[in-house]
């Protein structure tokens, strides 16, 4: 295995930072050699073999195998799909709402998970909101909407709003002894949040490559407890979710008993590459010593822009790898700050600004430097 990275060290891999201030991870992760690499490895794949199946498949698996391990699941445990709403699907099509149709759900959820959620209505589920306090969502707000109707409950682990950590070990509890199954969206984590998913205890977990994993929109990773929670076979299928892929066989309708089964048509395999260039990353650095690094550069922006007069909206105390601030407009500032190259990445009526274990304090100075600036201008 190669040699374990620093903080300086790993900054190194990624050398367009030379140039600009990478605050925007949370929506799309900084350019690493090993990415700009790995877009050339799939253009040598096919120069090299014409129709490269077999290689394509290897980058596949490599990628399922390592999502696994970074969460603490086994192989067969993951499915390999495009996006989170597709692995929010597949869980939801899993699940029978005829025997319990409840599903319950929050306003800091990513929308396009939520989405998937009401779509269900038309199967006959009812969806329930647990009441958020704008900036997070307390247990107790779970404890009020979760009981035997509900099947399905989901909490983010961070939310994409303002980074805060949501009391998932809580809501998984609560859930588990009302007889519910727990979606964790962990995309706004994987990367930068040590997981456990043993210890989380959840049914189904997703998160995708682009962000904190330093990949590549176009992939997604569905984690199901034991490979095949379920209560109906998958409708969304195709010859991945067989259990001979290559067996082509139109009239044979088979399941593979690990998760599998929830795959689909043809896998995103570009995207696969640069999964496997972020996981070539991602496994050389101590996750504890990340997720310790992210903190503090959070807790120093928050307390600099706090004192600067921002409104930080990243709640203390539950505070995730990014800060957000309250903004009237904040595409108009995310721009002027893009002006100096500092990527932040502006969403409703925030601005987020998100850290990886490639930034450092100097990016905190250009920060609330430029914010400054542009308050003033
Ligand atoms: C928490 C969270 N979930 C999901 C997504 C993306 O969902 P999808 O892969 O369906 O586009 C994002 C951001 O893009 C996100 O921040």
């Amino acid at each position: 295995m190669s040699r374990m990275l620093n903080a300086t060290q790993f900054r190194a891999e990624f050398p367009s930072l030379a140039d600009s201030v990478h605050l925007a991870s949370c929506s799309q992760a900084a350019l690493s050699s090993r990415l700009a690499y790995a877009l050339q490895e799939i253009g040598h794949s096919l120069r090299a073999e014409g129709a490269p199946w077999q290689t394509w498949m290897e980058q596949v698996g490599r990628a399922r195998e390592r999502f696994a391990r970074l969460i603490g699941a086994e192989p067969g445990e993951v499915a390999v799909l495009s996006c989170a709403s597709e692995a929010a699907f597949q869980a939801a099509a899993s699940l029978d709402w005829a025997r319990r149709p409840g599903i319950v759900t929050n306003d800091l959820e990513f929308p396009s998970i939520a989405h998937v959620w009401l779509a269900q209505r038309q199967r006959g589920a009812e969806v329930r909101v647990a009441a958020d306090t704008g900036e997070n969502v307390a247990a107790e707000a779970y404890e009020q909407v979760i009981d035997e109707r509900v099947n399905l409950v989901s909490v983010p682990l961070h939310t994409y709003r303002n980074g805060a950590r949501l009391p998932v070990e809580d809501v998984v509890r609560l859930a588990h002894d009302r007889g519910a199954r727990v979606f964790v969206d962990a995309y706004q984590a994987t990367g930068v949040v040590p997981i456990d998913v043993k210890r989380l205890g959840c049914d189904y977990l997703a998160s995708g490559s682009l962000k904190y994993l330093l990949g590549l929109p176009g992939i997604a990773f569905l984690y199901v407890r034991g490979g095949m929670e379920q209560q109906r076979e998958p409708e969304l299928t195709g010859w991945f979710g067989r259990t001979q892929p290559f067996a082509f066989d139109p009239r044979l309708l088979d399941f593979p008993a690990d998760a599998r089964r929830f795959e689909t048509g043809t896998p995103p395999i570009p995207s696969a590459y640069a999964a496997n260039a972020g996981f070539d990353l991602i496994e050389r650095v101590d996750l504890d010593a990340v997720h310790e690094h992210v903190s503090a550069l959070v807790e120093e922006l928050a307390q600099r822009l706090t004192e600067d007069g921002e409104r930080v909206a990243s709640p203390a105390g539950a505070r995730g790898p990014q800060v957000a601030i309250i903004d009237p407009d904040p595409d108009k500032l995310a721009a002027r700050l893009a002006e100096r190259r500092i990527w932040t990445a502006p969403r409703g009526d925030l601005l987020r600004l998100s850290f990886h274990y490639y930034n450092d304090r100097s990016d905190v100075d250009a920060a609330v430097e430029a914010i400054r600036d542009c308050r003033r201008t």
